[in-house]
């Protein structure tokens, strides 16, 4: 995820996108880059950082021009640095490009364009766009057919700017799969990934769909059909929004957008670990000594995965708290052992130690990231990330169910290596996979009865939540969320342990969230919640059964997805439950008490 703003018009364009830079920021922070033109010269600045700290470094402000496009970015190919800062330009330097999402057949492009006789100076995905548009352009009528001719060889998600020095008075925008919005001004025209960029000066826009580009100039806009060619006809539309709104694409919180954005998440995290999973599969399939650590939310990922490469690959995971890890497990671990570090900030104190202790004695350290080019990244000798973008608000939402994702790709491509199972169960499962991000769209539309429930529950004092298998991280995961930001006592336990001490604790209508998808301990689970409401609890249960409405005060119908694939659908709801719990105890959910986003310390 990146953010990208454009201008055209009378203004000092670099003003206008500066501006735009800091309401995209949420979008991506690790580098900052703007291209501005003044008749035909063109002039880049860009670099590692933030926008603030960039634009005292490179002054922005002097940049000439009125016309331009800027881009902060979330790095997914290559680490951030300045080379790797957008815009990038073609070996002319009069072609420059910004963009948002993945090319996926870049690696094939680029070997292309080497043979082609391009010098490409970066390590990231974007540059052969430069590069291939410059290619075309040597047989094109024009820049247009060249820009579309080059776009027509992408495969993967792009918004796209691009400024070409040769043509004064225009600049390009394109759409596919990561959003674009233009903004129609009175002698002017922007475009932006997102509304607040520049809802200062427009409230009038035009939302491009997928495969359509826009060729701008500050008085005119026309869109047109990236595979035909063709205008198409698209309305202008006002938008009401308040520029806080905005910022959060109307969300009232970073949280629940975050919440929502998990299809397209987990659809990412697919679509960007395709072409390596087999790759890091083989280099562990040979360790049969297998070590998980992380801490907090990524701990419960860890749980899930551990359930996964049992179930799949056949092989024992230990799962340790990065903070136990690093300082019991110093004899235990040597070259023989592989440590699979969870971290999304990639920034953990304790699991940026455990993996340096990994390191030192020898193992073999993979590490599942979502910050392109952090700590973790650097000492990990593997990395796989979870392309789930930014994730602003404390807790952890669409970053834990793209672990997830990652690690049931991991599983089951190692299942398939180690020949542990059944390779037409692991195509139905991949099938499965695939099919999550609806699953995630369907639970999502079920928002405004969690509410209601969150009304019904917002005074209660303890919260439990039981599962088994899989279910019993998301028990933990559910529990977890709840307290840190509703503030509200709850405790996640593998069903079993509930009559092992726990049932002492419930009495008439204390709430138990019992996660019951069908599958192999689906009976037992049953049995367990009969024991709580024995003792009066309040029985919520997340199920696709019907059936246990009959043992339940509240059935949260969930869809039908295999047993292996559950925790990534089931953990949604009680997101979504704990958000609009804290919301109605008057907490604000993005910024909870006492936490902070990144634990750098011990
Ligand atoms: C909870 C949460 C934390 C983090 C934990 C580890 O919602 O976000 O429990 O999961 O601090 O952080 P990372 O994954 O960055 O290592």
């Amino acid at each position: 995820m990146c953010g990208i703003i454009g201008y055209i018009g009378d203004r000092k364009a670099c003003d206008v996108i500066v501006k735009g830079l800091k309401r995209l920021e949420y979008r991506g922070y690790d580098s900052v880059g703007i291209v501005t033109a003044d008749g035909d010269k063109i002039e880049i600045r860009k670099g590692a950082g933030r926008i603030d700290e960039l634009t005292e470094k490179l002054n922005f402000q002097e940049m000439r021009g009125n016309r331009g496009i800027g881009h902060t970015r979330w790095a997914t190919h290559g680490v951030p640095n300045d080379t790797n800062a957008h815009p990038h330009t073609d070996c002319t330097g009069r072609i420059a490009v910004v963009h948002n999402g993945i090319i996926e057949n870049f690696a094939e492009l680029r070997e292309e364009l080497l043979r082609k006789g391009h010098t490409l100076r970066s390590d990231t995905d974007t540059e052969v766009i430069a590069h291939l548009i410059e290619e075309e352009l040597k047989n094109a009528k024009n820049f247009e057919e060249a820009v579309r001719k080059a776009l027509l060889r992408l495969k993967g998600s792009f918004a796209l700017g691009i400024v070409y020095a040769d043509e004064p008075d225009k600049i390009y925008v394109v759409r596919n799969e990561s959003p674009l919005v233009l903004g129609i001004g009175k002698g002017e025209t922007f475009a932006a990934s997102d509304v607040p960029a520049f809802l200062e000066y427009t409230n009038k826009v035009v939302f491009l769909d997928d495969r359509e580009y826009a060729v701008l100039t500050k008085d005119s806009w026309i869109v047109k059909n990236l595979d035909t060619g063709e205008v198409v006809e698209k309305q202008v539309q006002e938008i009401e929004w308040t520029l806080e709104m905005a910022e959060k694409a109307g969300y009232p919180h970073f949280m629940l957008k975050e919440i929502h954005e998990q299809p397209k998440a987990i659809r990412d995290a697919i679509h960007g670990n395709r072409g390596i999973i087999s790759k890091v599969a083989e280099e562990i399939a040979g360790y049969d000594r297998v070590i998980f650590v992380a801490m907090g939310t990524s701990y419960h990922a860890a749980l899930v995965g551990k359930y996964l490469f049992q179930r799949l690959a056949k092989r024992i995971p230990i799962v340790e708290e990065a903070s136990e890890f690093r300082y019991e497990f110093e004899d235990l671990v040597d070259d023989g052992t592989l440590v699979i570090a969870i971290t999304q900030s990639g920034e953990t104190a304790d699991t940026l130690a455990a993996m340096k202790l990994a390191k030192r004695k020898g193992a073999k350290v993979l590490a599942i990231v979502n910050v392109v080019g952090s700590m973790a990244t650097r000492i990990a000798d593997l990395t796989l990330y979870t392309h789930a973008g930014p994730e602003i608000g404390v807790a952890a939402t669409k970053t834990y169910t793209t672990q997830l994702t990652v690690l049931t790709m991991l599983a089951i491509e190692l299942a398939r290596k180690l020949g542990t199972v059944d390779p037409e169960y692991l195509g139905e499962l991949e099938r499965g996979l695939e099919l999550v991000p609806d699953l995630v769209e369907d639970v999502l539309t079920h928002e405004e009865s969690l509410r209601e429930l969150a009304e019904e529950l917002k005074d209660k004092r303890d919260f439990f939540y039981i599962g088994r298998g899989a279910g019993f991280p998301t028990a933990l995961e559910g529990a977890l969320k709840l307290k840190e930001i509703s503030y509200i006592h709850a405790e996640g336990l593998s069903a079993g342990e509930l009559k092992h001490g726990p049932l002492a604790l419930l009495e008439d209508g204390v709430p138990v969230v019992a996660i019951n998808p069908s599958g192999k301990v689906f009976d037992k689970m049953v049995s367990n919640i009969e024991e709580a409401r024995a003792r009066g609890a309040m029985i919520i249960s997340l199920s696709d059964r019907e059936e246990l409405s009959r043992v339940s005060d509240v059935l949260i119908k969930m869809p039908e997805v295999d047993e292996l694939l559950s925790s990534i659908v089931y953990v949604v709801p009680l997101q979504i439950l704990a958000y609009h719990l804290a919301v109605l105890r008057g907490n604000d959910p993005d910024k909870p008490r006492n936490l902070a986003k990144s634990v750098t310390v011990e």
